[in-house]
């Protein structure tokens, strides 16, 4: 079967606060949706990259996949789950097998390492509901009210902050997503649409290098990151 990657690249960065949204800001000399896209296309398990883009995008065409055959675009939908939707509905529509398998990566996240996808593939076999990368907390976690005063602390080595890629049999994952779409579910990653459908997905370790670039202060962290290579 094949694996493909989906990039949902659709969103406007507002925490970001720049003119031009941040999957298009750059780092060096590349764009932080090529370092994402990139790391995929390098990646010989992969088949190819599906990114969803804002209808309103103005940018894509500046970048350098016009001529690749491996990287096709969608147009994403009003929040992160519906560019999803829309990139699964895509690949079902053209070639997409029943036996297929899909990863999901935030644009965002340009200091993904090809270890984290090699792992996560690595754990089809043992991991049938899918996977997700995820990071222990480091600090101690606190459950609060809305008051933000403090109600209790939570044990540590129960917390997991998932990251992405996150890992699924396409069909599974198409279903599970439109459920909880259609019960009106918050869907904040695939992993949440999975557990709602009753799947129990599997946590696979990946690395606090691996950030989700939302504020200005993120940037500077990922050209680090980038800079030093990310193995
Ligand atoms: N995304 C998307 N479609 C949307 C919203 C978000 O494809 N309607 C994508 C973003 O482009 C990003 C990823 O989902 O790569 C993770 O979302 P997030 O970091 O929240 O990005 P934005 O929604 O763009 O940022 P913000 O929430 O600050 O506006
Ligand atoms: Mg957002």
């Amino acid at each position: 079967e094949r694996i493909w990657a989906v990039i949902p690249a659709a969103g406007i960065g507002a925490r970001m606060n720049s003119d031009i949204p941040k999957q298009y800001l750059k780092i060096e000399d590349k764009t932080i949706l090529e370092y994402s896209i990139n790391r995929f296309l390098e990646h010989s398990k992969i088949y190819k990259v599906v990114v969803a883009l804002s209808p309103n995008d103005s940018y894509w065409e500046e970048l350098p996949y016009k001529d690749n055959p491996r990287v096709l675009t969608t147009t994403g939908g009003v929040d992160r789950v519906d560019s999803v939707a829309a990139a699964l509905a895509f690949i079902r529509e053209s070639e997409g097998a029943e036996s297929d398998w899909v990863m999901v990566h935030d644009a965002a996240r340009p200091c993904l390492s090809s270890r984290h996808i090699d792992n996560l593939i690595t754990s089809k076999e043992s991991s049938p509901d899918g996977a997700t990368l995820a990071v222990g907390a480091i600090d101690t976690v606190k459950q609060a009210n809305k008051r933000q005063t403090i109600e209790k602390t939570i044990d540590r080595d129960m917390v997991w902050l998932a990251q992405t890629p996150q890992f699924f049999p396409l069909g599974t994952l198409k279903h599970a997503i439109d459920s909880a779409l259609k019960e009106g579910q918050t869907v904040t990653d695939e992993a949440s649409a999975m557990e709602f459908a009753g799947y129990h997905p599997s946590l696979v370790i990946g690395s606090r290098k691996n950030i989700k670039i939302t504020e200005q202060e993120d940037l500077l962290l990922a050209s680090i990151w980038l800079s030093h290579g990310i193995d």
